[in-house]
């Protein structure tokens, strides 16, 4: 199959996001595994709102679905805000659910949280929203990568190897999946 194409979905709004700044890393990385888009518009959509849930979309939810749809996965990362998910993100998240675009869709997402257990709530509650929605959960490629705010430069990209190899394995596994879902083992390379 043709190059497997990753939306990466972060679930902060902040300037100096460590999870903004590991999947802009992600598609830094040039090792071929993915075509990666960097979504950009969590601050842009409107409350969810079953009302507004129909043709046509606000514009921000039509493109939120359209990148999902025409992605092969979804790679997320998201921080965790008084023990859950962050409510910016949650409601990204809902707006997803009638859509139809996650259903068996590959996912998976990288914990940045540098706390042993850091995080955990914020990511049962992503597992529980994305059982609603029907994604195909990636578990191999679920990970923990710590990424301590010292460890992005200036320019947004963390440059630390060990790092960039853990987020690099995180994306080859998430391809691979994609792959042997269309019946193509090919290799990379
Ligand atoms: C209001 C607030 C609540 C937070 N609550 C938690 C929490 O419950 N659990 C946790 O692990 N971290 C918590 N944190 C820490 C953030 O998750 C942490 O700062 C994270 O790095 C933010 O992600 P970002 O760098 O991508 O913005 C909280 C931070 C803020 C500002």
């Amino acid at each position: 199959m043709s190059a497997v194409k990753v939306v990466l979905i972060s679930g902060s709004l902040r300037a100096g996001s460590t999870n903004a700044a590991l999947l802009r890393t992600a598609g830094d990385l040039g090792t071929g595994h993915a075509v990666t888009t960097l979504y950009a518009g969590l601050a842009t959509l409107p409350h969810f709102n079953p009302d507004d849930d129909h043709e046509p979309l606000p514009p921000a939810v039509a493109d939120l679905r359209e990148k999902i749809r025409t992605a092969d996965a979804v790679l997320f990362c998201t921080p965790e805000y008084a023990g859950d998910l962050p409510g910016s993100f949650k409601n990204l998240l809902d707006w997803t659910v009638g859509g139809g675009e996650m259903y068996q869709k590959p996912v998976a997402w990288i914990n940045v949280s540098s706390f042993p257990d850091g995080a955990a709530g914020a990511h049962r509650a992503l597992r529980t929203v994305l059982g609603y929605t029907g994604a195909d959960i990636v578990d191999d490629a679920c990970v923990r990568v710590p990424v301590p705010r010292h460890a992005v430069d200036p320019d947004g990209i963390i440059r630390d190897p060990a790092i960039r190899d853990r987020v690099d394995d995180a994306l080859r596994l998430l391809a691979e999946h994609v792959r042997s879902r269309a019946g193509d083992t090919a290799s990379d390379s």
